[in-house]
């Protein structure tokens, strides 16, 4: 993925079921989890390789104030649409780096973009010091395909937060066919690590890998 097009892809990007999120029993799904996984107060969330923002409208309509970066010129054009005439804004920039400047954010929502950055470690670092106290990292990632495995998988994402963050939360996605449009076989995964590192304040905490 690390060379994918993205400005190429973008246009079609919408048409897998969990990119797009077209079909209201996915969409449904993820508003749930995205429900759980964020503050339970409206708050602002820092959505990084937001693609074409899908969860950045999820969150938004979940009453968040949305600030969306990614790389793709392509993709930021096509969030700015969806979301047009909501509390949000659509930055192009690197992930790694936000070009946020002193700005501070209740939650850092990131999918399926980590795993490809050049150092991920050190974007992690990076991403926990945009939280204000009491905000969390949410991170969904896998590891996808069988041949040619690409991703990052939780057992070594969770290794890299380790220095960063106290105890985090583990949740396996890849029983829920309902996120997917369809059964998955790979390893599908979200963690939430809060910033005061308690861990704890949904309960579900898991050790790392479980
Ligand atoms: C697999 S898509 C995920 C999009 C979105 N997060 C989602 O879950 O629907 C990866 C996205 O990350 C963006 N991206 C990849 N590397 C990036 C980087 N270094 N900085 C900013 N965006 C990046 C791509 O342009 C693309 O929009």
């Amino acid at each position: 993925m690390t060379d994918v097009d993205w400005d190429a892809e973008a246009a079609s990007f919408d048409e897998e079921p969990d990119h797009g999120l077209r079909d209201p029993g996915v969409r449904r799904a993820w508003a749930g989890r995205l429900r759980d996984w964020l503050p339970g107060r409206p708050g602002d969330v820092l959505d990084l390789g937001c693609g074409t923002g899908s969860l950045s409208l999820l969150a938004s309509e979940q009453g968040h104030r949305v600030t969306g970066v990614d790389a793709s010129p392509a993709m930021v054009t096509l969030a700015r649409e969806k979301l047009a005439g909501r509390d949000a804004v659509f930055l192009l920039g690197d992930a790694a780096a936000p070009p946020v400047g002193e700005r501070r954010f209740d939650a850092v929502l990131v999918r399926h973009v980590l795993w490809a950055l050049p150092d991920p470690g050190r974007a992690l670092r990076h991403w926990y010091g945009l939280l204000r106290p009491g905000g969390r990292l949410v991170l969904v990632e896998g590891v996808w395909g069988s041949v040619q495995p690409v991703g990052i998988p939780a057992e070594r994402l969770t290794g890299l937060l380790a220095p960063v963050a106290g105890r985090v939360r583990v949740q396996r996605l890849s029983d829920d066919p309902l996120l997917w449009g369809g059964p998955v076989a790979d390893e599908r995964y979200a963690v939430v690590a809060p910033s005061d590192g308690s861990g704890q304040e949904r309960g579900e905490v898991a050790a790392p890998g479980e």
